[in-house]
């Protein structure tokens, strides 16, 4: 059989990522993150773009030593072309057109939001690859969707946020309670301290499969403003259980239109990805849908569902074996759609 080695390279938002893959097997997931957003509270476009200018080669420089191969022996470079921020996905697109022009070796455009999906379909020793037709959750800080996927490049939005993304839902009402960027991990951590049903904050009434997170948001800070009101140290006291509430009331949220959904299609075989997939509580909540509602659930390893370029890298694999290429004159599209 064939040695294919394809370059993934992940740009769109503000980590700097390089991935080699061969055939289906990932031998390098190379990361730069960008720390110095943190002091802002969110990703500044501007600086983004600065660092991504500065990372890009030594990360990829550093993905093909881990790999273990030469940059001749490479038979593509993919990258992502969108959806992202602008200046991010320019420095990533340029760079892989350059590569792929030098090298006299095809270019691959991927979209972001279906390289989370695609993830799952990485040879991983103990991960099952999800069968078609399937349903996708993916859950980051820039994106909720709910995705039927029937074929590798066949995927419909069957449901998706009008408003905040469930990462923001997090990111945001960690703000509210004085918590560091991004404050998903540490609700994470928090939530399995306190008692979920501490608090009660109501569900959106979205229609359909769509989800809405801005009024969660907004009932946050009215209770938290009320609360403080007369006890200046109510969120100290109460951390875990705020958090814990939080976490349970979006979990509710997302299970509840996945039960929906899968309701709607007849499909159960539920694949999750994007950052805030790591979320425990949101885990043990698919596990018990397999008892519950009879689901099987597909959970990617952690490293390739936060944003990475292995998963921009097996989709450059899969679009290969199709002979689906790219020209030099395609361009980074901020609002690309599935
Ligand atoms: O996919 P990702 O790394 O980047 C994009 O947004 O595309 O997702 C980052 C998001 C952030 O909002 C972060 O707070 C959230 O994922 N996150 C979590 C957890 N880990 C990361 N949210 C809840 N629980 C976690 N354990
Ligand atoms: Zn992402």
């Amino acid at each position: 059989s064939e040695n294919i080695f394809i370059l993934g390279i992940e740009s769109s938002c503000d980590d700097t990522a390089a991935s080699v893959i061969h055939n289906g097997q990932i031998l390098s997931n190379e990361v730069a993150s960008q720390k110095i957003h943190e002091a802002y509270g969110g990703v500044v476009p501007e600086l983004a773009s600065r660092a991504h200018q500065q990372n890009i080669v030594p990360v990829v420089h550093q993905a093909l030593k881990k790999a273990g191969i030469e940059k001749s022996q490479l038979a593509a470079v993919a990258f992502t072309r969108g959806p992202g921020l602008m200046g991010s996905l320019l420095v990533g697109t340029s760079f892989a057109k350059s590569l792929a022009y030098g090298l006299d070796i095809p270019l691959i455009d991927v979209n972001h939001m279906q390289a989370h999906i695609l993830a799952h379909f990485i040879d991983e020793p103990g991960f099952k690859k999800p069968p078609f037709p399937f349903l996708a959750l993916t859950i980051s800080g820039g994106h909720t969707q709910i995705v039927r996927v029937d074929h590798y490049f066949e995927m419909t939005v069957i449901g998706e946020t009008i408003d905040d993304a469930v990462g923001e839902a997090f990111d945001k009402s960690g703000k509210i309670l004085g918590l560091g960027y991004p404050a998903g991990p540490e609700i994470d951590k928090r939530a399995k301290l306190g008692n979920p049903k501490a608090f009660k904050f109501t569900k959106p009434k979205v229609d359909g499969l769509n989800f809405s997170f801005s009024g969660l948001k907004t009932a946050i800070l009215y209770f938290i403003q009320k609360e403080t009101k007369s006890n200046p140290n109510f969120i100290e006291e109460n951390l875990n259980d705020i958090c814990a509430s939080i976490q349970y009331t979006i979990i509710r949220i997302l299970i509840d239109k996945l039960k929906l959904a899968s309701k709607e299609t007849g499909i159960r075989h539920i694949a999750i990805g994007g950052g805030v997939s790591a979320n425990s509580g949101i885990r043990n909540a698919l596990k018990q849908g397999e008892s519950k509602f009879g689901w099987t659930t597909y959970i990617p390893k952690f490293e390739f569902t936060t944003d990475n370029a292995a998963m921009i890298a097996i989709v450059g694999y899969l679009k290969y074996l199709e002979g689906n290429f790219s020209k030099q004159s395609i361009t980074a599209t901020a609002r690309l759609k599935l």
